[in-house]
Formats: structure tokens, sequence, C-alpha cells
């Protein structure tokens, strides 16, 4: 796929084809993760992909918990358009990662400056791998696979490292569920913006 046309097409996803994805497709987008550009040249990085039944449970428990007590009404937003995404988005959290055929968790090295931050630059890290999020992203587009998203909140993170068998001071920065897009999936409706 020619790259603007990739650009152009990705969109977050939550309704999943029953289609299987490869570990080919899977291995491309961590490839392309691993060329993004990084604050300190090192790229201390993992990747952790999540297939079978029992790694969905050790991975999602803490969001499947997290989804029964939420519901959208909690977020607080006057704009329309993020009500409507909410609306659509929250009581999805936990189904769009479980349905999906792969979940990949990232994770970072970083030091505890990052939770006490004296400037932009302490948050390097986190910097960095949202550039190799974006480039996975990008690369599941550009094969016809879809992801959705889903930022850890409060203890979630370390939860999640913690069950997973996670080093120390390595973090999560989301979830990446991966499929192909159901035919009809809800696409929340974005404001557009251009250059001009
Ligand atoms: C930093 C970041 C955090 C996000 N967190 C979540 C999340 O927790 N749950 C979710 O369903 N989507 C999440 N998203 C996806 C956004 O809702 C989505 O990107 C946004 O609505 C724009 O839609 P688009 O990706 O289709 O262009 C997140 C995206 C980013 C970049």
């Amino acid at each position: 796929m020619e790259f603007f046309e990739t650009v152009n097409r990705r969109r977050t996803v939550r309704e999943w084809a029953d289609k299987q994805v490869t570990d080919e497709q899977i291995r491309a987008m961590i490839d392309a993760g691993l060329k993004a550009p990084t604050h300190d040249h090192l790229r201390n990085w993992e990747f952790v992909v999540i297939h079978t039944d029992e790694e969905r449970t050790t991975a999602l428990e803490y969001v499947k918990e997290w989804a029964a007590r939420h519901s959208p009404s909690e977020v607080q937003t006057s704009a329309s358009l993020m009500r409507k995404m909410y609306n659509y988005a929250v009581p999805r959290q936990y189904r769009m990662l479980q349905e999906a055929p792969y979940i990949i968790i990232p994770f970072f090295k970083a030091g505890g400056g990052m939770f006490q931050p004296t400037s932009v630059s302490s948050l390097n890290p986190v910097a960095s791998i949202w550039c190799a999020v974006e480039n996975m992203l990008l690369a599941a587009t550009a094969q016809g696979l879809a992801c959705a998203i889903r930022i850890p909140v409060g203890e979630e993170g370390g939860y999640v490292a913690n069950a997973l068998g996670a080093p120390k001071n390595y973090f999560m920065p989301c979830y990446i569920g991966v499929g192909y897009a159901a035919e009809g999936a809800q696409i929340p409706e974005q404001h557009e913006y251009t250059a001009e």
C-alpha cells in the first residue's frame, strides 16, 4: 500500500472479522516498530505477543474487571464527537482486546524520573515508544489489518507488567489489539483537519 494511502486509511477499529492473522504479519508490525526513532539510541523495548486463551486470560484480567465497573457516562466531556466516541469505545474496552486475534503489549525501559518529570525530556522514553507504536499501527494498516488501542489506567499497567513477568523498570504504554476489521465495524466520526 502506498504510504499516504496507509496514513489516510489507518483508523482505530474495535470490532473484528472472523479471519486469522498470521505470525508473519505480527512480526512485520514489530519490525516496523523497531525502526522508529528513539531518544537514547538503545531501543530498550520488548513486545509481548498474546494469542492463546490462557495468555489472554492473564493479560486481560485487569481490564475485564475494569470494564465491568465503568460506563461512558463517567467520562467528563462536553465535546459531542468525543462523547460519541466514548459512548462507543468505553463499553468495548475489554471485548475489543478479548476478541482481537492477536494482542501486542509493548514495554519500554525507563527510570523513576519519568514519574517526576522536571522537563519534557523526562518523558522521552514514553515519546519514543509511541513512535514505535505508530509505526506498528501503520504496518498493520499497510497489511490490510486494523488495531485497537487501550491505555492502562491507574495501577493497571503495573498489574499487567507483573502478571506477564516484565522485569523491573519496564512499563507498558498501551495494549494493541490486532485483527481484520469486521464488515460494518463502527468507525467514530472525527473532526477533519488539514494543513490548510
Ligand atoms: C495516546 C492514545 C491513547 C488512547 N487510548 C485509548 C483507550 O484507552 N481506549 C480506546 O478505545 N482507544 C484509545 N485510543 C484510540 C483513540 O480513541 C483514537 O485514536 C481516536 O479516537 C482517533 O481515532 P482514529 O484512531 O480512528 O483516527 C487512544 C489513542 C491514543 C493515541
